[in-house]
């Protein structure tokens, strides 16, 4: 590590979207805190952004998110009662998220896109690369994506996307790379970036999932970046923009922030923004925990056998 690439702290968590892929439930409940078994689903990307060494944490809030922060705060009545039950396996749980992190929050009054959502983080930022995690990407634990980037923020500086290959006919539904070959297998240089193409205009099967490495440049782009697809301003559009700035002129005239790297992710993520998959990872990570696994999966041989 050089001094010019110093050390990642924090992470930007975006959730102040309006969820409405699942309404009515987020009516009044934020989508991040729908619980994928028994915790909510932001407690897993908080958990994750402190296993890669992040445990500065900014939230980027809106209405009815305040039981964002209750989650990742003391709950003192509910300990008192836990504590005078006796139950200290409960009273862990309960306590664990709070001694996550330390936590940041700031509103976006206006949820204007997620390029939106990252500039809301700029004063807490500051000069330094930081990391975004998207609340409704789920990247399973045994699958590291995150120290992965950082380490290869620090190799190559710049910033640094997650990629997923994904089948042709999905490409529509996520931000997409054009990319070229590295030395390292796992690493691709993006050329360039279109926000949900069409097929035949999309330039790779490689789509961009809910993890980011950020210069800091990022904030100047995303000032100036105008809305997009949707109206909302993107950040697929901003670092389009970082993508082409790695060059001399950029970099005199105070524009660098470049070059963009892609770690391509071949683990297991889960979209719980999407109902489908929000059913699916409940039911592997359920299948999967020592606790609850085995009668649960007993439970589905013999419903699967039944049903289908
Ligand atoms: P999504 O595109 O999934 O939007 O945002 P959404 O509103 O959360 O959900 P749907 O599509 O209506 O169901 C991607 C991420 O960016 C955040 C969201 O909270 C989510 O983590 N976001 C999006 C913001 O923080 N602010 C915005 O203005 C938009």
């Amino acid at each position: 590590m050089t001094e010019s690439h110093p050390r990642i702290t924090k992470a930007v968590i975006p959730a102040a979207g309006l969820g409405t892929r699942f309404l009515p439930a987020t009516k009044a409940t934020p989508k991040e805190m729908l619980p994928v078994v028994d915790k909510p689903a932001i407690q897993y990307v908080v958990e994750e952004a402190v296993s890669a060494g992040l445990d500065d944490v900014l939230m980027i809030t809106g209405r009815n998110k305040r039981p964002l922060e209750d989650h990742f705060d003391r709950n003192y009545e509910l300990e008192s009662a836990l504590q005078k039950k006796g139950d200290a396996g409960r009273l862990a749980k309960v306590q664990e998220s709070s001694d996550l992190a330390t936590m940041h929050y700031v509103r976006q009054g206006d949820p204007r896109g997620l390029g939106h959502a990252v500039l809301c983080a700029a004063p807490h930022v500051g000069q330094e690369p930081f990391a975004v995690l998207l609340g409704d990407d789920l990247i399973d634990p045994r699958d590291p994506l995150l120290k992965r980037m950082v380490e290869v923020q620090k190799q190559r500086g710049g910033s640094v996307i997650a990629l997923m290959e994904v089948a042709p006919e999905q490409i529509h539904l996520y931000g997409c790379a054009a990319v070229a070959e590295t030395e390292d297998s796992d690493v691709v240089r993006v050329s360039g970036l279109v926000e949900k193409p069409d097929l035949a205009d999309a330039p790779s099967n490689y789509a961009i999932i809910g993890r980011y490495v950020l210069d800091p440049h990022i904030f100047g782009i995303l000032r100036e970046t105008e809305p997009g697809r949707g109206g909302e301003i993107q950040l697929t559009d901003a670092l389009q923009q970082l993508s082409q700035t790695h060059t001399s002129a950029a970099t005199a005239a105070g524009k660098a922030g470049g070059p963009v790297h892609g770690v391509v992710f071949k683990g297991r993520r889960y979209d719980t923004g999407d109902r489908g998959d929000y059913l699916r990872a409940i039911v592997r990570l359920a299948c999967e925990r020592e606790d609850l696994g085995p009668d649960f999966r007993a439970w589905l041989r013999s419903y699967v056998a039944e049903e289908m």
